[in-house]
């Protein structure tokens, strides 16, 4: 895939199915305002809860650049795995992405790189792109080990994709202190680290996959902050919590670059 600016809304366990539509209605509206000023070259990823993505992928079907997107994916094609939602599920609802790797998949869930592997290795078997987000704590960043935590994550995961595999990818860079603390890496911290991730990707591929790999910035990434973020020249777009629940703050930042 080249390079896209890219505005993904992950809405982690938040609305009812009616709020769900409504928020979609008035970002789809706002947006269709906005696509004389060329906004349209922006690709949108909705990121709902599993219930409300066919619903939301029919919603959103003629709508320029509008995508739904999952929060996970099971690491197995099907089969005895109660509760869980596979890659070929998410498929079949015309989902085009999914999460891979999320601080809180990693926290709370206890998901390793292994993992990883195998759910990024479902979603491109169902022609789904992973969006695989990596981070350091705040501990990593103070100990001045976040360049090397960056790169054991990518490396774990990436070494197990071939070039061909890798070109579907989507990265996040999510510092983990940044999420839903309100408190942002500056444009500075972002642009180094998205600079080291694509350096990274040279190292474990070459230049021109690394130079056509979309890395979105995620943490605390608002309307306020997006259009000084999205102006690094490595930052290309954002992953987006909770400004993404508010169709203003959404829209505002689909149109910060
Ligand atoms: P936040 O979440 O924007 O609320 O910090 C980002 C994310 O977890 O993807």
């Amino acid at each position: 895939m080249s390079r896209k600016k890219i505005v993904a809304g992950n809405w982690k366990m938040n609305k009812s199915l009616q709020e769900a539509k409504a928020l979609v209605e008035q970002i789809t509206n706002q947006i269709n305002d906005s696509i004389a000023i060329g906004i349209d070259e922006v690709t949108k990823i909705i990121i709902p809860p599993f219930p409300y993505l066919d619903a939301i992928n029919t919603q959103i079907l003629n709508k320029p650049n509008f995508n739904v997107g999952a929060q996970n994916c099971h690491t197995n094609a099907a089969g005895a795995f109660t509760g869980e939602v596979s890659a070929s599920m998410l498929s079949s609802v015309g989902c085009k992405y999914v999460l891979v790797g999320h601080s809180e998949r990693r926290q709370y869930f206890k998901e390793k790189d292994s993992d990883f592997v195998l759910k990024i290795k479902e979603a491109l078997n169902n022609n789904i792109h992973p969006i695989f987000c990596i981070g350091e704590t705040i501990d990593q960043r103070k100990t001045e080990n976040h360049f090397k935590v960056i790169t054991e994550q990518l490396t774990n995961v990436l070494k197990e994709f071939t070039v061909a595999e890798f070109s579907k990818f989507i990265l996040a860079y999510e510092p983990v202190w940044a999420i839903g603390t309100g408190e942002t890496a500056t444009a500075a911290q972002a642009q180094e680290m998205h600079a080291f991730i694509r350096s990274i990707v040279t190292d474990l591929y070459d230049s021109k996959i690394a130079n056509d790999v979309s890395i979105l910035y995620g943490g605390s990434c608002n309307a306020q902050n997006a259009q000084e973020l999205f102006s690094c020249p490595d930052v290309d777009g954002g992953l987006i919590g909770g400004a993404s629940l508010k169709a203003d703050d959404f829209c505002k930042i689909i149109l910060s670059f």
